[in-house]
């Protein structure tokens, strides 16, 4: 069913993982930074959730500045002897303002701290661009746009490597990476590890057909972010205060309510959630839908008693309209922004 090198060592695990997503609210006067507030505990009760329910791929980054809280989770999971660590995939990823080579290995070991784990399964590079490192993780000049390190993330990827021969993970890849800084790191000189994995925004409305078939050809697996449309909360919470967000677009995109997607979800009595992860596993993409609720936690889990039709494929790769929500702006001056090319 799967062709990446990620999905074999899964073959028999469920690819998705719901992770709560994190807490992080940082006013600037011209945008908002803003994810979802979770109350304490909910997140820890997501995992227990998630992992009864029969997910084994979370994923999750110290930007979330939830992994303590998953920890627990996974922690008591395998205590109860539900599941075995080696059944779980976990993933994390390298924050902007680590990218110098001399951070990687502590931002990584304060991960596993966190996460109470010896060695993640995958870690990331979260976006190709390092910011002015510090305690800072949005480091702005007067002006709201980020400032940049002038680190190069070649040089990040061969401290990422060394994260490999330390046993401290299993294997690296990146996220947010256009396909010429994906071509630039398959290309460095001394390569030593491959990255197997790019996390990029994907959904009916942002198809990326292009990019993932470039990966793909590349042996690099793609994991689809954003899969549902991101958090109407979030929507809400910038729409009431009038304010951009700093990931991206606040107009929201409705993609639960889009007609076409409905049409497909009564067709198959699913729900249209059901129908945009569906979507990625029949494109070989692995999705990771983020839940705290209990009852769409278990929705989400049941997309393997179905199969979309060419047509219904079709279909939704037909609402593509190029809408990127994680834009990033307050970065869009950055020298390795990615989002300035087609893909
Ligand atoms: N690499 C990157 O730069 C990057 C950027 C963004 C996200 N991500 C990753 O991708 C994951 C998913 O993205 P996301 O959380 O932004 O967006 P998403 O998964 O598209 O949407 C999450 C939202 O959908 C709601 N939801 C979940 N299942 C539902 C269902 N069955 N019916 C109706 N609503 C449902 C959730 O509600 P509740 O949570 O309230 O239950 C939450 O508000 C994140 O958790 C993160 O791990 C990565």
């Amino acid at each position: 069913m799967f062709s990446t090198c990620l999905l074999l060592v899964h073959r028999k695990t469920v690819v998705f993982g719901s992770i709560a997503s994190s807490s992080v609210t940082c006013r600037h006067e011209k945008y908002l930074w803003c994810f979802p507030q979770e109350a304490p505990g909910d997140v820890t009760n997501a995992v227990k959730v998630a992992i009864d329910a029969g997910y084994r791929h979370f994923d999750c980054a110290s930007f979330y500045h939830n992994e303590t809280e998953i920890g627990v989770g996974i922690q008591l999971k395998v205590k109860e002897g539900v599941v075995k660590r080696e059944d779980l995939f976990i993933v994390s990823k390298l924050w902007c303002t680590c990218h110098e080579k001399s951070l990687v290995e502590a931002a990584c070991t304060r991960s596993l701290r966190a996460l109470k784990l010896s060695y993640l399964d995958l870690y990331l590079m979260h976006w190709p661009m390092g910011f002015q490192s510090g305690r800072n993780e949005l480091p702005l000049d007067q002006e709201g746009m980020v400032i940049p390190s002038d680190t190069d993330f070649l040089d990040t990827w061969e401290a990422m490597e060394e994260l490999v021969d330390a046993g401290l993970v299993r294997a690296i890849g990146v996220s947010n990476f256009n396909h010429e800084q994906l071509e630039r790191l398959l290309n460095k000189p001394n390569l030593r590890f491959k990255p197997v994995n790019n996390q990029i925004e994907c959904h009916p409305y942002l198809t990326q057909k292009n990019l993932i078939s470039f990966c793909q050809s590349r042996g690099v697996s793609v994991t689809a972010y954003l899969p549902l449309g991101g958090s109407r909360r979030m929507q809400t919470c910038l729409i009431s205060q009038r304010l951009p967000c700093a990931l991206g677009s606040s107009e929201g995109v409705h993609l639960l309510e889009d007609p076409v997607i409905q049409r497909i979800a009564e067709k198959h009595s699913k729900s249209s959630a059901q129908i945009l992860i569906r979507f990625h596993i029949q494109r070989h993409v692995i999705v990771i839908p983020k839940s705290v609720t209990q009852t769409w936690i278990l929705e989400n889990f049941q997309v393997f008693d179905f199969e979309l039709s060419e047509e219904d494929m079709n279909d939704m790769l037909g609402l593509d309209r190029n809408l990127r929500l994680a834009t990033f702006p307050i970065a869009g001056n950055h020298k390795d922004y990615p989002f300035n090319i087609e893909y």
